[in-house]
């Protein structure tokens, strides 16, 4: 990807060169000119939750600024809240993190992701990741002056983890491995056993694993989360990211975390220290407040999940042309379809939202090369919205196009 890297005042700099903007900016900026004039859009580009924060959260941030909790706090957080986080994921996933030394707060699991490239990844280091993938990675490592190797997952394998073509793609100079479990895109959950062969793998390497949980907690029917740092010697080498912004409703707050050994743990509040500073010191308590009491909400919404999940691949599933991964965690579905059913995915989504309003992101945002003949639809959206706006595009890929594939 090239992108212009000038301005009227000389060059950006030179880790902005292969940084271009969003791949869905396109679609954003559409969407936006459609409801300005008044036009109604299926919103599935979005990958963000449609309920509100639970009150519980609310309340303890709006308690905190009432008492005056305005000022700079510690760098890794207030001790509460990592207290909090440490507790929730003793409970939650098995593993026991230091509050006073293995737990950073965050602003969103952005910036886990961000500190922690820049803390241990550089100029001649590579960083492996699955794809298709969540698109900042590639940017981040990018940032970070190293050099990303995806490592593409096949999709006729149902984008399972591809641990043979990750060993495959392990070379002296790796630096970081970086595993999304549950998966955006894909909805894909690692299993244990692939993990402990991922585990097996990396043992004889000095790599760094980067587990990103964000989804965690959003995984349905019978299947359970299975965190890496849990599984093996591989907590040693893991620094987990995790956050409130898809299971807690709490987007907007911009709260997350980094968490694993203090060896790892500390240079990433170095690079804090000279960035963000702290998270905000009066959306913490919230945050805290949010793991401890807020577990029946979440659950609530994750039913709902749940049950537009159900509703969506009825619709979707028997589609001709269309396959769609298996979606066990997340709150996404992956489309791949043939290239006789319609045209590359860029044009499709323009072409759906043009002719449908419904809003989708190309698979190419998660995979530049392999992702042409992909879409991911986003169903935290309500349900009728979810049910009309899948119909539409099943009507789209059902119908012969004028454009040819
Ligand atoms: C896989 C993944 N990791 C991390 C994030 C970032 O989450 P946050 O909003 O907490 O920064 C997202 C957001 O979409 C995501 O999909």
């Amino acid at each position: 990807m090239s992108t212009a890297t000038t301005t009227r005042f000389g060059r950006f700099a030179d880790r902005l060169r292969d940084i271009g903007p969003s791949p869905i900016r396109a679609i954003f900026d559409k969407a936006a000119v459609l409801e300005a004039a008044g036009e109604k859009v299926y919103h599935f580009e979005i990958g963000r939750p449609d309920f509100d924060t639970p009150q519980v959260a609310k309340d303890a941030a709006a308690a905190s600024l009432d008492r005056g909790e305005v000022h700079y706090g510690p760098n890794a957080g207030t001790m509460d809240l990592r207290q909090a986080i440490s507790g929730y994921l003793q409970e939650r996933r098995g593993t026991g993190y230091d509050p006073g030394t293995e737990v950073l707060v965050t602003i969103g699991a952005n910036e886990a992701v961000f500190l922690a490239l820049m803390a241990f990844c550089g100029p001649g280091d590579e960083v492996i990741f699955p794809v298709p993938a969540w698109a900042h990675y590639e940017s981040c490592i990018r940032l970070a002056g190293a050099t990303p190797v995806p490592v593409r997952l096949d999709a006729d394998n149902d984008y399972r983890l591809d641990i043979d073509a990750i060993a495959a793609a392990i070379t002296p100079v790796t630096r970081m491995v970086i595993l999304c479990t549950p998966n955006n895109p894909t909805g894909g959950v690692a299993t244990a056993e692939e993990i402990e062969r991922l585990a097996s793998v990396l043992e004889r390497t000095d790599a760094l694993l980067m587990s990103d949980e964000i989804y965690a907690d959003l995984v349905y029917d019978e299947i359970r989360h299975q965190s890496p740092a849990a599984v093996g010697n591989l907590r040693e080498r893991t620094l987990v990211i995790g956050g409130f912004a898809k299971a807690f409703a709490m987007d907007g707050w911009r709260l997350g975390w980094l968490a694993g050994p203090k060896e790892l743990i500390t240079p990433a509040l170095r690079v804090r220290q000279y960035t963000t500073v702290c998270a905000p010191t009066f959306l913490q308590p919230g945050a805290a407040a949010a793991l401890r009491h807020a577990g029946p909400e979440a659950e609530a919404m994750r039913m709902q999940f749940q049950e537009r999940r159900k509703a969506g691949l009825k619709i979707l599933t028997g589609v001709p042309g269309v396959t769609v991964s298996q979606p066990d965690g997340a709150f996404y579905f992956y489309l791949t379809y043939t290239p006789e059913t319609a045209e590359p995915a860029e044009q499709l989504a323009l072409r759906l939202l043009e002719e449908q309003r419904v809003a989708v992101v190309p698979g190419t945002a998660f995979d530049p090369d392999g992702g042409t003949h992909s879409i991911r639809i986003s169903y935290a959206c309500h349900i009728d919205d979810l049910t009309e706006g899948l119909r539409r595009i099943v009507q789209t890929l059902t119908t012969p196009h004028p454009k040819g594939a």
